[in-house]
């Protein structure tokens, strides 16, 4: 049985993290909303909680978990921190960052798919923050949905993923950001970025001198090629029709839209503006054309409802590289499994 409970994010209610954070400690599993997406939580001390959430999820055991902490600092009892970190702390602690760094022996190493590093996250969405301060521990959260589905952004998400798999659900509304943290692997004198997020490339040039990027946020993995990240060669965010990114200026793209809906079995996904000049059947808007952060809150909804609706392929813009834009790209060329369509 899964227990849901309603909290307010302005003033969770203490009674109700404390019974969460009680199950959190017995071993069991909590999912919890963050800033970017809903996380399913367990103790990361713990290896036969942190099994639990692979098996509720069906995520492949090599797949390596971010483990949740309440202050940046606390990350010492879990990982070798360095300069670099407590910089990116500074400039971005508590919020959407994931460091990876050496792991302690304090995480078992099911936790971290075997790795001998540990991706630690310090969100700052205030019912995450209380749920992580009373259950005393770093909490392990992947995404909580099942594994290859887009990530959850509201509690109704979760719930149609994960509903009698886990012990509680909490429901704290939607989550602003909407795409997951971005995640940056760090050494004394190197970076390189693993995923981007909210949290641009620009706005971590700010702080860190060099990063690199890695070429599997924009690129497929080569044939046998080891990722960076575990998480880079799974299947993630697809819906069940065929997704298909269309390249090109707006009027091409419109054009080609226009066309598909009349010849073939599709949803659209568009942008606000153009919704008046495409047919409103299947029509799925994503936000203002300029407007990055609604774009990426609205994306794995967007994507979710492609499944309600019966076609067989779901057209979409391709997204820019620039700023947020890498976040929405990546996001969607994995969703898209890299199908780009030149119009
Ligand atoms: O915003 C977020 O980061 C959300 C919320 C719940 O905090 N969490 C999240 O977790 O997106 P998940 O498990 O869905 O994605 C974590 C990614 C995976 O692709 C995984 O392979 C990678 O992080 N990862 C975790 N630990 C790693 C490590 N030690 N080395 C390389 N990649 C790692
Ligand atoms: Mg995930």
């Amino acid at each position: 049985m899964t227990e849901i409970i309603k909290l307010d994010v302005g003033s969770p209610n203490k009674e109700l993290i404390e019974s969460a954070a009680r199950i959190i400690k017995a071993g069991g599993l909590v999912a919890f909303p963050t800033e970017t997406v809903y996380g399913l939580g367990a103790d990361a001390t713990d290896a036969d909680a942190s099994k639990k959430i692979y098996a509720a999820k069906g995520r492949p055991s090599d797949n390596p978990l971010i483990i949740h902490i309440a202050e940046p600092e606390d990350a010492e009892k879990y990982a070798y921190t360095n300069e670099l970190y407590y910089k990116l702390a500074k400039a971005f602690m508590p919020g959407p960052l994931t460091v990876i760094l050496p792991k302690k022996d304090t995480i078992p190493s099911s936790v971290t798919g075997g790795l001998d590093s540990v991706a630690v996250r310090c969100p700052s969405h205030p019912i995450a923050r209380a749920l992580i301060r009373a259950s005393d521990t770093a909490i392990a959260a992947p995404s909580a949905n099942l594994s290859g589905s887009p990530s959850p952004t509201c509690a109704e998400h979760v719930i149609a993923d994960l509903s009698g798999k886990v012990d509680m659900i909490i429901d704290g509304g939607s989550c602003e950001i909407g795409l997951e943290s971005t995640i940056v692997k760090i050494s004394d004198n190197s970076a390189i970025l693993l995923r981007p997020g909210m949290i641009t490339c620009d706005a971590l040039r700010c702080v860190l001198e060099r990063l690199e990027i890695s070429h599997a946020v924009t690129e497929m993995l080569a044939e046998g090629e080891r990722p960076q990240s575990p998480g880079m060669k799974y299947r993630h965010y697809a819906p069940r029709a065929q997704l298909i990114l269309l390249d090109g200026d707006s009027e091409s793209v419109i054009e080609y839209m226009r066309s598909a809906q009349k010849n073939e079995s599709c949803a659209i996904i568009c942008y606000d503006e153009d919704s008046s000049l495409l047919d409103e059947k299947d029509l799925i808007k994503i936000g203002g054309r300029d407007d990055l952060e609604t774009q990426a809150s609205t994306l794995f909804s967007a994507l979710r409802q492609c499944d309600s609706l019966s076609v067989e392929k779901v057209y979409a813009h391709l997204p820019s590289k620039e700023g947020i834009g890498l976040a929405l790209y990546n996001r969607m060329i994995r969703a898209a499994a890299h199908t780009i369509k030149k119009v």
